[in-house]
């Protein structure tokens, strides 16, 4: 059994995804009304990667829904934390995001341009908008370069020479990340994990991006310089303009950055709102089982809190439960749940969630059928069969 690899998409995975055996939930998961122009827009953006079977006459016999009809936008000089746990299709959809990865269906829009089709080469003047900081910062560094060539590589890839010249350039980036302009000749195995995170965000910034899509940046580092690291991309950030997805299964570290959160459970954004009103009232079962698992330092306010153990593990993408894909290990679920996929609606300013039976909301069950009946992703059987309020 093997799987399709990166940009390898074939008919059939582009089949599967078009065709979809899924309500995609397609409420888009914009920030408060009346907020800045959106810089990416992503619309039911899917990736089902195609399992094949045979060696000779490969023939699909199934395909890994790893990312499966999410919608959200992220506004100019905005923070959206993007967390779930392992497996959910957070780098998937990062991946996609940065046109690394073929989506088998959906739509990205970035600056108003739909750059969903767009050809290797059509996407090379947008390279340098839209960069990614990755999870490993030992991996990302060639380790026969010196920091000045890798950083300095950033400016030669664009066809551009610094006013100030490279060096000087390159110093400058080292300078605003909060290294030595003497590390210009040092090589990556010189420095600490914190200090090669560091490069790896100066070779990125060489680029002058719109916008950086980090996939967990801090979480290889140790808990002492991840503070660092965070406060320097929000440092940056405030003084450069810039706008991040920042994709983290660390959900104290999302919080501390994000200004939006969208939390992801396989293959489907479950909950979407401020960071705020989120974490202090979550609205899907799920964002309020993983919230619980938070450590609190207090031990007066954790002992008000109760923890909610999940049951079970994961369901695989490869089948995922029909209908709500949480209600295998949901302590909430009813029928309705097996039976009609809760589609992402507005449930307070700004806040949306997909579930029948939504936690710290007013919004009625009757008013939640009328929601679930307008939005594109529910069924009218679905509306028609809710529930009655849960006792
Ligand atoms: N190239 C691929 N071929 C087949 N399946 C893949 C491929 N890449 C990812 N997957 C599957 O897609 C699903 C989502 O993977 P993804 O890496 O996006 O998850 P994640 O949320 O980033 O997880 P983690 O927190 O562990 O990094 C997983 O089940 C993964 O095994
Ligand atoms: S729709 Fe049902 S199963 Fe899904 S999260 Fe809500 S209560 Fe749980
Ligand atoms: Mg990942």
């Amino acid at each position: 059994m093997s799987t399709s690899q990166d940009r390898a998409d074939t008919p059939e995975d582009t089949a599967a995804g078009t065709g979809g055996d899924t309500a995609a939930a397609t409420a888009t998961a914009a920030g408060p009304a009346g907020a800045g122009e959106p810089l990416l827009e992503v619309d039911n953006l899917g990736k089902h990667f195609p399992v094949t079977q045979g060696i000779v006459f490969k023939r699909q016999i199934g395909a890994v829904k790893a990312v499966d009809g999410v919608s959200f936008s992220v506004r100019k000089g905005e923070t959206l934390g993007l967390v779930g746990e392992s497996g959910c299709g957070k780098t998937t959809t990062g991946r996609m995001i940065m046109r690394l990865l073929d989506s088998s269906f959906g739509k990205i829009t970035f600056e108003g341009r739909d750059i969903t089709g767009l050809s290797q080469g059509q996407m090379r003047p947008l390279r340098r908008d839209l960069q990614m900081i990755f999870q490993d910062p030992y991996s990302s560094l060639n380790p026969r370069q010196t920091v000045g060539a890798i950083i300095g590589a950033a400016f030669k890839l664009q066809g551009e020479t610094p006013q100030q010249g490279t060096r000087a350039a390159v110093q400058e980036l080292l300078q605003l990340v909060g290294l030595s302009p003497e590390h210009y000749n040092r090589y990556p195995h010189e420095f600490s994990g914190g200090q090669r995170q560091r490069i790896g965000i100066a070779r990125t910034l060489a680029l002058k991006p719109k916008l950086i899509v980090a996939d967990e940046p801090v979480s290889a580092l140790d808990v002492s310089v991840q503070a660092q690291v965070v406060n320097l991309l929000e440092d940056l950030q405030d003084e450069l303009g810039l706008t991040y997805v920042v994709i983290a299964h660390d959900l104290s570290v999302v919080r501390h950055i994000s200004d939006r959160v969208a939390v992801m459970y396989l293959g489907k954004i479950v909950e979407v709102g401020d960071r705020n009103d989120l974490y202090a009232k979550p609205m899907h079962p799920y964002t309020n089982a993983l919230l619980s698992a938070v450590p609190i330092p207090d031990p007066a306010q954790r002992a008000g809190r109760e923890r909610i153990r999940l049951q079970g593990d994961v369901p695989s993408p490869l089948d995922p439960p029909p209908a709500c894909r949480f209600h295998t290990r949901c302590w909430k679920a009813q029928d309705i749940c097996k039976q009609v996929e809760p589609p992402l609606v507005e449930l307070s300013p700004g806040h949306q969630a997909a579930c029948h039976f939504p936690e710290n909301t007013t919004v009625s069950q009757t008013d939640l059928v009328a929601k679930a009946a307008v939005s594109p992703g529910a069924s009218a059987d679905g509306a028609a069969d809710a529930p009655q309020a849960q006792e």
